[in-house]
C-alpha cells in the first residue's frame, strides 16, 4: 500500500514537470517581462493594452508570439517551450487581462502550427 502511494506521488510529480500549466509557464518565462510590462510589453492585467490584442484572436496571437514579434523573442526566449504549453501561458495571461478563453483544442492547435509554419521562423513541435 505505502509503495503504491510512492509510486502515485512520483507518476504526479513526472507528468507535472513533463507539461507545466499556463501558470507556470508564465510564472518561470513570460512574467518576467510581461508583469512590468518590460521593452514594451502588455503588461498582464492592463485591459486596455490588451484588449486589441484579444480583439486579434486567440489563434493569430498565439501563432504570432510564439514566432516572436519585434522585442517579443520566439517562444518568450524558452527554446524547449511546446505550442501547447505557450499556448496555455497566453490562455492565461489574456484572461487576467480581460479574455475569456480555453486552451486550444487539436483544431485550433493545427490553424496555429499552419500559420507558424508559414511564417517559418520558428519550428512548431
Ligand atoms: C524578454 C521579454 C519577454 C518575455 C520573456 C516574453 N515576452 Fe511576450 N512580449 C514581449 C514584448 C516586448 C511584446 C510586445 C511586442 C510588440 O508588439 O512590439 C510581447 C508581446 C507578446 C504577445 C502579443 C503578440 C502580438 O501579436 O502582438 C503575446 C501573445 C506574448 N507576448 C506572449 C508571451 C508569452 C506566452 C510568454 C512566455 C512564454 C512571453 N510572451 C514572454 C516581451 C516578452
Amino acid at each position: 500500500m505505502k509503495k503504491l502511494a510512492v509510486t502515485l506521488v512520483l507518476g504526479m510529480i513526472s507528468t507535472w514537470t513533463l507539461s507545466a500549466t499556463g501558470e507556470e509557464t508564465y510564472q518561470t518565462v513570460c512574467a518576467n517581462c510581461h508583469a512590468q510590462g518590460l521593452a514594451g510589453a502588455p503588461k498582464v492585467g492592463d485591459t486596455k493594452a490588451w484588449d486589441k490584442l484579444i480583439k486579434e484572436g486567440q489563434m493569430q496571437l498565439t501563432a504570432d508570439g510564439f514566432n516572436g514579434v519585434r522585442a517579443m523573442p520566439a517562444k518568450g526566449g524558452r527554446a524547449e517551450l511546446t505550442l501547447p504549453e505557450f499556448a496555455a501561458a497566453v490562455v492565461h495571461m489574456a484572461n487576467l487581462s480581460g479574455a475569456k478563453w480555453q486552451e486550444p483544442d487539436e483544431a485550433m492547435l493545427k490553424k496555429m502550427r499552419a500559420r507558424i509554419e508559414k511564417r517559418n521562423t520558428s519550428s512548431a513541435k
